[in-house]
Formats: C-alpha cells, structure tokens, sequence
C-alpha cells in the first residue's frame, strides 16, 4: 500500500492544528508541566538543606520555616499535578476528535476501487488501533516527554552546581544512551508497522468470519475458522515478541549505563565527602538529581519507542486523512441539463483496476430515452452490474463514453449526477437504523408518502405488525428483516427518490410472485414516463419490457422486444426456456 514516510517532527507538526484551536488550554497544560518540573527540581535542594542542617547541625535550629515551605511545595506541586493531567488529557480528546472526523470524511469522498486495496476491516482496525494510540502519545507521551525534558535539563544544572567533578561522569553516559536509542529506534519503528498490519488482518478475519457466520456455521466451518485465526493471531504474537525484546533490550542496556554512572558517582562522591570536600548534603542532592536525570533518560527509551509506533500510526492515519479520492469534479463542471436524458452509451469499454488486462465491457453501445423501459438479461459475470458502476462513476471506463442529455457524465459534478439517478443496488443495503431512515436514508418525507410508499413495495402489513410502525429499528444491516423486506425498503429508495433515471439491479431477485406483479404495476404507472434500465435473471420481469439487451462477455449480441428475441436469439431462448415462462407471455 503507497505511504508516505513520516518523520517523527512532521508527525508532530501534523497534530499541531488540531490543538491550535486550543491554544489556551494548551499554554495552561505546558505551564502546569513546566511548574510541577520545576518542583520535582526544587525538592533536590530541600533535601540538601535538611540533610546538611537538619541532621548535622548543631541541635536547636529550627526546620520549622523549611518544613513549612516543603509542605507548600508539595501542595503546590499536587495542585499543578492535577492541572497537567486534566489538561493533556483533554487535549488528546480533542485531538482525536478532529482527526477521527478528518479520517471519516476523506474516507467517504472514496469511490470502491480505494477499498479494493484496503479491506474496511483494515482501516476499521486502523481508525480504532491507531487512534487510542495517537490519542496516548498526545496526552501522555509528550507530556512526559516535554517534562523529562526539563527533568533533564535542570538535573545536569543542578548537577554541575553541586559539583563539577561528579558531573562529568553522568555527561559521559549521554551520549551511550542516545547512541542505544538511535541504534534500535528505526528497527522497532518498522517492526511496530508490521505488528499493525498482522493486528488488522486479525481484525479483518474476524469481522468477515461473524459477517457469514450464518453460511460458515452451515458449512460447519468453525474449527478451519478457528485454526486459520489461530494462525494469525499467532503471527501477531511472534511479531509483536519480537519487537517487544528489542524495546526491552534497549530499556535493560540504558538501564546498565545509567546504574554504572551511578555506582561511579557514589563511589568518587563517598570518597570526597570522607575527604571533606564534598557535604553529606551535596551528595544526597547529587544523588537524587542523578536518579532523576537517570529516571528521565530511562524515560525517554520507552517515549523513544511509543513515539515511533505512533509515528508508523499517524503516518497509516495520515494516509487514510489525505489520499486523494480518485474522483475529483472539474473545476468548472457542465450543469446537468433538464431533462437529463436520454443515456446514450457508446463504445464503453471496462476492465477493474484489480486485473487491468481482464476486459468486461467491451464495446457497449446503445441508448435509453426519456420514457424507454429497457432490460438488461445475460448470463452471470456477464457485465450487467458492471454497467451501473460506469454510470454512478464507482469506476472509470477505459475508453467510450457515456453521455446525459449530450453532457459526458464526466463533466457533471458527480453529485449532480447521482441526484438525478435512483439506484437500487443487486445486494440489498440497510443501515442500523429505523425502517423510515432507511426507506428515506435520511431525507425528509412525511408519513403519508412513506406509507404510501410502503403499499406499493406491499410493505404495509410488516409495517404495522411492528408497534413502532416507521420506527422500528431494522437490526445491523438490516437482520431482523427477511431478504424480500430488504429488497422492498431498497425499491421504496427509489420510489421515494423519484428520479428522472431508474437503475435498477436486479430489483426483484427476492421477491414472491404478488409483490413482483406489484413492482411491475409501479414500472406501467408511476414511471411511466421514466428511463428505467433494469437488469433481471428473472425473466417474467422483462417481459413487458420497451427493449431487451442480451448481455453475452460484455457486449450487447441482441437486442428487441420479447417475441422477436426469443425467435432469433439462441442464448435468449435458453434463458427463457429454462425459466419455463415462455408460454406466459407469447
Ligand atoms: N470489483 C471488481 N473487481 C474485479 N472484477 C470484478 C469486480 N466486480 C465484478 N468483477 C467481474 O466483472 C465481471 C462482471 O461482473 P458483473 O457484476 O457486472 O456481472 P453481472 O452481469 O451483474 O452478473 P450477475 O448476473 O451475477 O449479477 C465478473 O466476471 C466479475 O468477476
Ligand atoms: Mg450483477
């Protein structure tokens, strides 16, 4: 899959706008880090006063004042400690919220071939997995960071002010440690990648697997289910160990050089002190500001490691933000001319970007009129719905065209051009919602066309069999309903769209015999006037049909009313015959 590679810099230049709109809150919260830093700094040299005068000087000083401003600091720093938590946190909330919404957005401007290359499971487990963990670098890591940060910078000032000498030898271990941190960083950054990639294709197996888990079960597929994700999930565990004992390998080898630096000190410090030239005060400061900045470094191994798994997340989230949908508008588009027909189709030629050498369309011509009801009947694989997908612009042809009222459909303004098409698709589509926001999806309506609507499609007995009526919810994708209901809510769309162009897949597949003889009263009727491009396998829809146009590999090999057709066109009879309703009809 193409990505752009991202720096960590540029990763965090990315997040920047998200929270420029907070600038406030965010001042506050970098404040509130800089404060309880600084704290933590300022209780090493509380320490040096009450190891140096409360324990070795002479008796009778009072710690009282001492003891009184270490309590204020404290209080202070609980107080800053709060500000900073609720701060950053919120922060990463917001953050998240701007970008799960740029993420959805530019998602749905994609047209199908994007999710040909990536599953929705993938970028379900992309927008769940790499969000949290976006969300955690933004409210954690870089707050930590930027406090280690200060952590270590005013340890190594402290350090030197206690005493030059010992500081050295922590200044020696920082560049190990930076050396260890570069070493390993970029290894663990591309095994993060992969650890994501085996996370989504767990991801994506299980959500294929409970989609059909109906036909699967069926089929008694469990346990090769089960076998095949153990497999995966077994990938994703040896992946992720992997990149787990290299980050640990990194943390233990910073650790050794932070304790030896430490050892050293404690030994040159004991040293001094016994000489004089040091304070048992001194060195106890020494000490604590060396486990700080040891703590701080140590820090920055982990801040290192999640920093650069966030990196490869916002580098995949970024991609999802900003590809490019493949259809873009012109800049000036032709405004749809009223009427929008007729449909004129000529020479189209279509082979799907998945296998470009694979032709299926190949070379269709032909037109449809204001008013013209005209089939589409072949075998399957035979191109039907690929037609639809030309029209609607889901996919490009490679050559030919096709033309509304003259205008070719890629000079209109793609949502101009689905506005005047009511499409009902061949698989049935429900969302999780009411039986009304899905026969509407989402357009107002008043309850006197909806159940208008509903007689027509004979959806009215299931309506009012529910308490609900309009409102009862239809289950995820539509699962409390039966594959006709789906069907009927898919036509009443249509019907409720009342467009000036009818494609229509299918759109009785899944329907008994009275509701199909209703759909077609609608055709004679109501869209009379329409232009209706209906493909059907069965053929006692067609029958009445102004045109037939018998679809053989992608090109039209007949085409004309149902009589002359079933006289001269062999592969039409055939699917007449079989279907037994030739007698019916001539
Ligand atoms: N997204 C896709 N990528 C690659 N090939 C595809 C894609 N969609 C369809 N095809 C192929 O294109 C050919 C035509 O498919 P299409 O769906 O247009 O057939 P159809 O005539 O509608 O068939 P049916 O009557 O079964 O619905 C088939 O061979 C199918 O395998
Ligand atoms: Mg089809």
């Amino acid at each position: 899959m193409p990505q752009p590679k991202a720096k960590i810099s540029s990763v965090l230049a990315q997040v920047w706008p998200y929270l420029r709109p907070h600038r406030g809150r965010f001042f506050l919260a970098v404040l509130a880090v800089v404060v309880t830093s600084a704290i933590v700094l300022l209780l090493g040299q509380a320490l040096r006063h009450f190891v140096d005068k409360g324990l070795h000087a002479a008796a009778g000083v009072s710690m009282m004042p001492a003891s009184l401003g270490l309590m204020a600091l404290v209080v202070a720093l609980a107080v800053a400690s709060f500000l900073r938590a609720y701060g950053v946190s919120w922060l990463g909330e917001a953050f998240v919220l701007g970008l799960r919404a740029d993420v959805v957005k530019n998602l749905l401007r994609h047209s199908p071939p994007f999710f040909e290359t990536l599953s929705v499971g993938q970028t379900l487990s992309r927008l769940s997995n790499d969000l949290t963990l976006l969300q955690t670098v933004v409210s954690t890591v870089i707050p930590i960071a930027v406090r280690n940060g200060i952590m270590v910078v005013g340890g190594f000032v402290f350090l030197f002010i206690t005493s030059m000498q010992l500081a050295l030898i922590i200044v020696l271990m920082v560049p190990l440690i930076f050396g260890v941190l570069a070493v390993f960083g970029r290894s663990i950054r591309e095994q993060s990648r992969v650890v994501q990639q085996c996370h989504a294709d767990c991801t994506d197996f299980v959500e294929e697997s409970l989609h059909g888990l109906k036909t699967l079960q069926a089929y008694t597929q469990e346990g090769v289910l089960y076998e095949r994700y153990q497999r995966l999930i077994h990938a994703l565990f040896d992946r992720a160990v992997m990149r787990n004992a290299r980050r640990g390998l990194m943390t233990s080898l910073i650790i050794l050089i932070v304790l030896v630096s430490v050892v050293g000190v404690l030994w040159i410090g004991a040293v001094q002190v016994q000489r004089g030239s040091l304070s048992t005060g001194d060195l106890s400061a020494f000490l604590f500001y060396a486990l700080v900045l040891a703590g701080s470094l140590n820090a920055f191994s982990d801040i290192g490691g999640e920093l650069q798994k966030a990196a490869a997340a916002a580098e995949r989230l970024f991609y999802l933000r900003d590809a490019p949908p493949a259809l873009v508008d012109r800049p000036l588009p032709t405004p749809l001319p009223r009427p929008a027909v007729p449909v004129v189709f000529s020479d189209v030629h279509l082979a799907y970007p998945k296998f470009p050498d694979r032709p299926i369309l190949q070379g269709m011509s032909f037109t449809l009129n204001a008013g013209e009801h005209v089939a589409l009947v072949g075998l399957s694989g035979s191109g039907k719905t690929s037609l639809f997908d030309v029209v609607l612009r889901f996919y490009a042809p490679q050559a030919g065209s096709v033309t509304l009222a003259g205008v070719p459909i890629e000079d209109i303004a793609v949502q101009d051009l689905r506005r005047t098409i009511a499409y009902v698709p061949q698989d049935s589509f429900l969302m999780s919602a009411s039986l009304k926001d899905n026969m509407t999806l989402s357009g107002s309506c008043s309850e006197e066309i909806l159940k208008k609507t509903a007689d027509h499609v004979q959806l009215s007995a299931f309506v009012l069999s529910h308490q609900d009526g309009f409102d009862t919810p239809v289950g995820p994708r539509g699962l409390h309903l039966s594959g006709g209901q789906k069907q009927k809510i898919n036509l009443s769309r249509a019907i409720l769209k009342d467009a000036e162009i009818m494609l229509l897949d299918e759109p009785t597949a899944s329907l008994d015999g009275l509701s199909e003889a209703h759909f077609l009263s609608i055709l004679t009727t109501d869209w009379k006037d329409k232009a209706v491009l209906i493909a059907a396998h069965r053929l006692a829809t067609v029958q009445t049909m102004d045109r037939i146009l018998v679809i053989d590999q992608g090109r039209i090999v007949d085409s004309g009313r149902h009589p002359d057709l079933y006289e001269r066109c062999a592969l039409y009879r055939d699917l007449v015959d079989t279907q037994m309703i030739q007698g019916l009809s001539t």
